[in-house]
């Protein structure tokens, strides 16, 4: 292939100490996605990961069960894989960063910020237990809140009104290892000074990531950029810094260096030259041996951009190693709507998940959701269980399972015959779809592609069932195989685009038509002919039963559902909503007849959309009966990160309200919301009222 590319992809590093949940999976399973897009697509891409092993957390972990750091983080890594595994993400190279390529690699690295002169030395007063006997991270100490006064606060911002604060600054400071009360005590420690990159990264930024992302980080260029303190005192678990004793680098200094030391691992395993995929990462600034130029991309969820758009790439530019092509970033996961709560059982662990349920189906539901955007996704159980069993068995699948088993049962032997004109055009259809689909699976808009495969499904079982082969084999064999090589010839194309999403159910199609796994470009070819093989269950149906019982094995009592330090990324939700109990202030009381002049109806939501450019607005449209359909703005969007889940529900809205011009277009009304978009509350339904106290907005 002339222009085959070369392409390194990670996902952001798990940490060693804590579980893999269905947060974590958004990432790994959508990165996945897309390497084995460009896999099949015939690219080099190179899919390298580790396990973030260093730090305080991972450290006192360890320490709490008995055991060495070393071995914890070797249990997780077994474990780790095994779930991706069983999740069918593949990597490449799945390493850690406590490892002796890590070292050096963030040794000279170092090195290289030292003697650019970005780093510097200052002392800063910090929390200490001496109990402990260490220097107290942000998340090991709790206290008050220095701007609200809210009990509980971590000792970097608080979770009730969202101050920044530092540690030493909380009222009545414990510490969240032994309950001690932490001093306060001066420490030396080194940063790296980011001013000097202002200009490198002020460019940098806006080329190499979304604009909502570069933006949000180009506020702070309004001011001089703080310098990033990189160095923990001992004991800290990590690597100790040259020239610095008792000085440890940061977690986050390592932690994306084992991006580069995985590839290296993986380079040695399989003979290839570091310098030929990341250039500049070997130090010997050679250029690549045959001139294809690598690209490099991270997938990371939002809560990390700083690290990989502004601390990661100045890292590099200093060390004179190329930095990334682009940084894809995701948002958080939500659950029914919800932040992951251990106590209603949504936050789920990989293995829990895998007790119940295929990994395929998670996969294939993410890839509904999955738009490309930073934009919050939300696994909606009762959606998920729906989307599954109707799109993906109910209307795929069975056109295999249908014709496959037609064909093998009957008077036709097993044997495809040719496509008539009919069929023809039918394969045809679903083959012109390729490039779009390619183009979606590029643009990482995962969600458009099990759309584009539901509407030639449809067409394809709408061809079935207007043939109907179940009755004219009884009459007419070699029409009734004409049908169902046509089926059959559909089916094969729409795995095949569905491979990077559903890979062993690819390979096992694969092996139906008696063909070695897909690459994109057997979309061309047309099964005419041969013989197929068995029909083997591709995907069956799963039960809501079974989310139940995953639900009740992920729930934990209130008292055992303490977060741990280093949560995740993924599953981190926006910033508190507030303290319970709290309510809005009441408006001002209004008369009967005021209230009397509202007329309210109902209307069925035939879509709702994202307003683009616009922060808080969906656009409704509703089949009002006998009102006609109306086009209604309302502000919710806060509330409904995947407004898709409104289709088909039914809401009540204020018909009698003046047309609204907005910048958008008219508004023809209001639809009834209880609560506050963003905290709590939802839609009002006839069929399902969303709660009551709260005034309707
Ligand atoms: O947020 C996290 O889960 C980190 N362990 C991610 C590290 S990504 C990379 F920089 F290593
Ligand atoms: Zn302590």
């Amino acid at each position: 292939m002339a222009d085959r590319r070369k392409i390194v992809v990670t996902s952001a590093l798990p940490y060693a100490n804590g579980d893999i949940h269905l947060g974590h999976l958004v990432e790994y399973i959508q990165t996945d996605f897309w390497v084995r897009f460009q896999k099949m697509r015939g690219n080099d891409c190179v899919y390298v990961c580790a396990d973030d092993t260093h730090g305080t957390p991972v450290m006192i972990r360890a320490r709490g069960e008995g055991i060495t750091p070393e071995e914890l983080i070797a249990r997780s890594h077994d474990a780790h894989l095994r779930d991706f595994t069983d999740f069918e993400v593949a990597f490449d190279n799945y390493y850690t960063t406590n490892s002796p390529e890590n070292k050096a690699l963030s040794e000279r690295i170092f090195a290289a910020m030292e003697k650019s002169g970005a780093i510097t030395a200052r002392t800063a007063p910090q929390l200490y237990c001496e109990k402990c006997r260490m220097f107290l991270p942000d998340r090991f100490v709790k206290g008050t809140c220095p701007k609200c006064g809210a009990e509980g606060q971590y000792g970097d911002s608080c979770d009730h009104c969202g101050g920044t604060y530092a540690a030493e600054e909380l009222g009545g400071p414990v510490c969240t290892t032994c309950g001690g009360t932490p001093v306060v005590r001066d420490s030396e420690h080194l940063y790296f000074e980011l001013e000097p990159f202002r200009d490198f990264l002020r460019e940098w930024l806006p080329e190499h990531t979304t604009s909502d992302v570069s933006n949000k980080l180009l506020e702070w260029f309004g001011e001089p950029l703080r310098g990033w303190c990189i160095s923990r005192d001992a004991p800290y678990f990590g690597f100790e810094i040259p020239g610095h004793p008792g000085k440890f680098f940061y977690v986050w200094v390592d932690a994306p260096i084992g991006y580069i030391a995985s590839l290296e691992n993986w380079c040695s395993k399989t003979g290839q030259r570091l310098a030929d995929w990341w250039p500049g990462a070997d130090g010997s600034g050679e250029a690549t041996a045959d001139g294809v130029k690598p690209e490099l991309y991270h997938f990371i969820g939002k809560d990390i951009i700083r690290f990989h758009c502004l601390f990661w790439p100045g890292m590099l530019h200093v060390a004179g190693i190329r930095t990334p092509d682009k940084v894809f970033v995701h948002g958080f996961l939500t659950v029914n709507g919800e932040k992951m709560s251990k106590s209603k059982g949504t936050f789920v662990n990989a293995r829990t998940y895998l007790d119940h349920l295929p990994g395929w189906a998670l996969r294939y539901y993410y890839a509904c959701k999955l738009g490309g955007t930073t934009d919050d996704m939300d696994l909606n159980l009762v959606d998920f269980v729906h989307r599954v069993n109707s799109d993906l068995v109910g209307k795929i699948t069975n056109l295999a399972s249908r014709g496959a088993q037609m064909l093998n049962k009957t008077a036709l032997g097993g044997r495809l015959g040719a496509l008539d004109e009919e069929g023809r055009a039918l394969v045809e259809l679903a083959r012109s779809r390729a490039d779009a689909i390619a183009r979606h699976y590029e643009d990482r808009r995962f969600s458009q592609v099990p759309v584009e495969v539901a509407k030639i499904a449809d067409a394809a079982n709408e061809y079935f069932d207007r043939r109907q082969p179940w009755l004219t084999i009884k009459t007419d064999v070699e029409a009734t195989r004409t049908t169902l090589t046509t089926i059959l010839n559909v089916f094969r194309i729409l795995a095949i685009y569905l491979k990077p999403v559903l890979p062993a159910y690819a390979d096992k199609a694969a092996e139906l038509f008696g063909e070695d796994p897909w690459c994109w470009e057997d979309v061309a070819t047309t099964r005419e002919g041969e013989s197929i093989g068995q029909y083997e269950y591709l995907a069956t149906r799963i039960k809501p039963e079974q989310v139940e019982a995953m639900v009740d094995a992920a729930k934990v009592k209130p008292a055992e559902s303490g977060e741990v330090a280093h949560e995740s990324r993924a599953s981190k939700n926006k910033a508190s909503n507030g303290a319970k109990g709290e309510v809005a202030p009441l408006k001002s009381e209004i008369a009967f007849p005021d209230f009397e002049k509202l007329d309210m109806r109902t209307g069925l939501v035939l879509s709702c959309e994202l307003v683009p450019k616009s922060s808080k607005l969906l656009k409704f449209e509703l089949d009002c009966g006998a009102l006609g359909r109306r086009t209604i703005f309302s502000g919710i969007r806060d509330a409904y990160p995947d407004p898709s889940v409104l289709v088909g529900k039914e809401v009540l809205f204020i018909a009698n309200l003046a047309p609204r011009k907005m910048s958008v277009g008219v508004s023809e009304g209001m639809i009834l919301y209880a609560g506050e978009p963003g905290k709590s509350g939802g839609v009002l339904s006839p069929t399902s009222p969303a709660g009551a106290g709260t005034p309707a907005t």
